[in-house]
């Protein structure tokens, strides 16, 4: 079973509450998004492999390890475009594609209307960006078009999610380790998370 990490450094629980606020504003709110993605950027990538090579410093040899796993970055729009920009900060080599999903209001299904990957995107391993996981239904057809392509998502990077989400993906897709910054307490009757932050891309772009 993919795991399930609660990222609850300070500073990630500091800027969660600021995000949380129905103050804080439009230009707040998105710089929020950066740093948070950055930091969980850090735990995302703990697991990352390690190979040996040897550096020559000013003064002898030394041993150093480097990072040679390719990555990809699949934000799904619109909120989860506010994550790439902080994650390429600690991953800059990564390459980012997207998938465009909304979520029927009504039925609370994943509408799928875009669909783009980098050309060597089998070549790497996928994180799946996305701020909210609400009842997962988005989370887990992003990662579905990822495998039915023939792609490798390993990773769910969120910042807000309800538990009835963290277990649908779970069930449809065991094999992905599940990253947030926050996990609440439940889903309302209009599938919003509870207390959640209310619509992340309406807060990340002004819209209503
Ligand atoms: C939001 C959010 C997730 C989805 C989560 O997107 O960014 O993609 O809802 O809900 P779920 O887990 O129940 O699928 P939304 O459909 O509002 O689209 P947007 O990002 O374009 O605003
Ligand atoms: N999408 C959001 O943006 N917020 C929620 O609480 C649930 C889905």
């Amino acid at each position: 079973m993919g795991r399930l990490v609660v990222c609850d450094h300070p500073l990630i629980q500091h800027k969660v509450t600021f995000l949380r606020d129905k103050n804080t504003d439009t230009k707040q709110f998105r710089e929020l998004v950066d740093e948070l993605a950055t930091l969980l950027a850090y735990e995302v990538t703990r697991d990352l492999p390690l190979e040996t090579v040897r550096v020559e410093t000013p003064v002898a040899e030394a041993e150093g390890r480097v990072v040679r796993r390719m990555l990809g970055l699949v934000p799904i729009l619109r909120a989860g475009l506010g994550m790439v920009d902080g994650m390429l900060k600690l991953i800059p080599s990564a390459k980012v594609g997207h998938i465009g999903l909304y979520r029927d209001p009504k039925t609370l299904q994943p509408v799928e209307y875009y669909f783009s990957l980098p050309a060597d995107v089998t070549e790497r391993e996928l994180i799946v960006l996305d701020p909210m996981l609400a009842t997962g239904g988005s989370a887990n057809k992003a990662i579905a078009s990822l495998k039915e392509r023939g792609c490798r998502p390993t990773k769910l990077a969120c910042l807000i999610a309800a538990p009835e989400g963290v277990q649908a993906v779970r069930d449809a897709h065991p094999d992905i380790d599940i990253y947030v910054a926050a996990l609440d307490s439940r889903l309302n009757d209009h599938g919003y998370i509870v207390p959640g932050l209310g619509d992340a891309g309406d807060r990340l772009y002004g819209t209503q």
